[in-house]
């Protein structure tokens, strides 16, 4: 209420790039301080074993999680983990340090919930994130998304040992690793979604994680999917993520698609180019979970992410069990954060564990195994 009511009209008066600069800020300095935490654990945490998911051999304690794109330095996880999400992404993380698009880079489009981002994929750079995150202990399962450097001279042969290695660093840190193919990796344009780009890399990859396993625990590896992906693209990039032991799919990035959209048109000319997240991108992305849910035949783990807490007309919970039942095993927010501030995690918690209490089902877990 007190967001809705007065933080999100102060802080939507505000220039977004500055708003996100400072909740950073703020994130960071909370993150270093266990007092802190420890109060924001008292007063966002209302976990109970009834949402606790095991996938992977890595224990979720509710399947709802931060998206990629909000701790892209690495530096939030604590203060993430105090406010209750059941895991996180830290990322996307290139090899090469990289600043990004230069400002303006995000627009709130709040007629339809949503947001256009283009911050291109600004990464400070494996060495400075490796350095900061190589001795943390993870409070909860922390997944770290990777990308190519973003540096459109970074082509060809290099673009894929510029991934490669960048993999190579960050496969020994994570709990799981997600892989972010939607940069270009020549100067066509061609991304590593493209089969003949993929199937290599892929292989490559395989080779690593062979050299790298520890006995005792396998990281897995999931692929990040553009909700724009044609069925043929879709279909052959599932065939191939399932031959080279890929262990699930994270269900989807933004979306370059303009459809149905309330907000003015000159609004939506300013930002021609961009990834659009939020309620807009949800029919998108519970399409393709469905999808992928069947053709995998429920195989391959899905998180799902798209729009959760982004409609005021629905409660989050309900979303995140839509996704649920299309075939998700997890799911992560970004835009809804915007949208709801961090109760939305204590909201969509509290909100499932009722959903549960009302179908009569006493664990989550007995849900997913029936599905
Ligand atoms: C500002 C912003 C930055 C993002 N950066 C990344 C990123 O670096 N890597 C990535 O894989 N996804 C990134 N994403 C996509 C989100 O992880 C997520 O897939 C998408 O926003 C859909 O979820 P949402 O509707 O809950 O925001 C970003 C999203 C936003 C809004």
């Amino acid at each position: 209420m007190l967001y809705d009511k007065l933080v999100r009209p102060l802080l939507f008066g505000l220039d977004p790039e500055f708003v996100h600069r400072q909740t950073v800020r703020i994130g960071d300095t909370l993150s270093q301080s266990s007092l802190a935490c420890r109060l924001l654990t008292q007063i966002y945490h209302t976990q109970s074993e009834v949402l606790d998911v095991k996938v992977w051999g890595l224990d979720f304690k509710t399947p709802l999680g931060l998206a990629a794109g909000f701790d892209k330095q690495g530096q939030l996880h604590e203060v993430i983990a105090a406010l209750g999400f059941g895991h996180m992404e830290m990322g996307s993380i290139s090899l090469q340090p990289w600043p990004g698009n230069p400002s303006p880079t995000l627009l709130r489009l709040p007629q339809d919930g949503g947001l256009i981002n283009r911050l291109g994929l600004n990464s400070e750079g494996a060495q400075i994130i490796h350095k900061r995150l190589r001795d943390r202990q993870f409070q909860i399962p922390t997944g770290i998304n990777l990308v190519k450097t973003a540096d459109p001279e970074i082509a060809g042969e290099e673009a894929m040992e510029d991934f490669l290695e960048d993999f190579r660093r960050f496969y020994p840190l994570a709990d799981f690793i997600t892989l972010n193919l939607s940069c270009p990796n020549t100067v066509e344009g061609k991304t590593f979604e493209d089969p003949e780009v993929l199937e290599p890399f892929l292989k490559e990859l395989k080779k690593i994680r062979a050299e790298q396993a520890a006995p005792q625990r396998v990281t897995p590896v999931l692929v990040k999917l553009s909700p724009d992906l044609q069925d043929r693209e879709l279909d052959r990039l599932l065939g191939l993520a399932e031959e080279h032991g890929i262990d699930g799919f994270v269900i989807a990035n933004t979306t370059l698609r303009r459809e149905n959209l309330k907000s003015p048109t000159a609004e939506l000319e300013k930002f021609p180019v961009g990834g659009l997240s939020g309620r807009p991108l949800k029919e998108y992305a519970q399409q393709m979970t469905r999808k992928v849910f069947r053709r995998t035949g429920g195989r391959l783990p899905i998180i799902a992410c798209g729009g959760i807490g982004c409609d005021p007309q629905k409660h989050p919970a309900q979303e995140v069990w839509e996704y649920l039942e299309l075939g998700a095993t997890l799911v992560q927010v970004y835009t809804g954060l915007i949208y709801r501030g961090p109760s939305l995690v204590r909201l969509t918690n509290r909100g499932l564990m009722q959903i549960l209490r009302e179908k009569g089902i006493p664990r989550l877990a007995d849900f997913l195994q029936t599905r």
